[in-house]
């Protein structure tokens, strides 16, 4: 894959149709909180309510074209140090590189972004290899395992923490 076609850049609502081909997918919505869209409606409301106003979400374009997200939310009050991020891709897609440069790509920008961020952290089930390799390979820590922490879709899990420190913004 070459990098140069991949980019982040905000949700448009014109992203509809490209985001319910991911968005709609059991694959994808597998391992995340939201339900798999399956309604055009449903999915342009979503980006305008949520995708659009998000503090740090961004949508992974091949080309330009929504292929996927990418988000970063900040924890609040006296945490504001912390942030979680999650991401997905559209299946068709998988298995060539694109969520790691994408994860890449954020770490570039996200710490200046989000003033006062220092540790960015990410769950995954512990099932989900492809998401684990993703952290490693963009440099992310393995930090150990949270047994029985992440309740999702009828189940609760346990889920694999991973960090990374931005040192420059480390006051302390
Ligand atoms: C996780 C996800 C974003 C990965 O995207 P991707 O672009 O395919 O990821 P990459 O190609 O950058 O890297 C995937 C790595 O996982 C590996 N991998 C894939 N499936 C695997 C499996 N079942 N077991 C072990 N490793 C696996 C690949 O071999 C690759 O590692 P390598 O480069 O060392 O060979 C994508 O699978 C996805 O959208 N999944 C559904 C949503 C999701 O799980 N989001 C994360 C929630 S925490």
């Amino acid at each position: 894959m070459d990098p140069s076609r991949i980019s982040l850049r905000p949700f448009k609502l014109s992203d509809v149709d490209d985001f319910m081909v991911w968005a709609g997918d059991d694959q994808v919505t597998k391992h995340l909180r939201w339900k798999t869209f399956t309604s055009r409606e449903d999915a342009l409301n979503y980006i305008k309510d949520v995708c659009i106003p998000h503090p740090w979400r961004r949508s992974i374009c091949l080309d330009d074209r929504s292929v996927g997200f990418i988000s970063v939310m900040p924890a609040s009050g006296d945490d504001i140090h912390r942030a979680d991020m999650g991401y997905a891709l559209a299946a068709k897609y998988w298995g060539q590189g694109i969520a790691t440069i994408a994860v890449k790509m954020a770490l570039g920008c996200v710490f200046k972004d989000i003033p006062h961020l220092v540790r960015l952290q990410a769950m995954t089930n512990v099932e989900n290899r492809a998401s684990q390799r993703v952290l490693e390979k963009a440099g992310f820590t393995k930090e150990g395992v949270l047994r029985k922490y992440g309740f999702l879709k009828g189940k609760i899990n346990d889920l694999v923490i991973y960090s990374f420190i931005c040192t420059e913004t480390l006051i302390n």
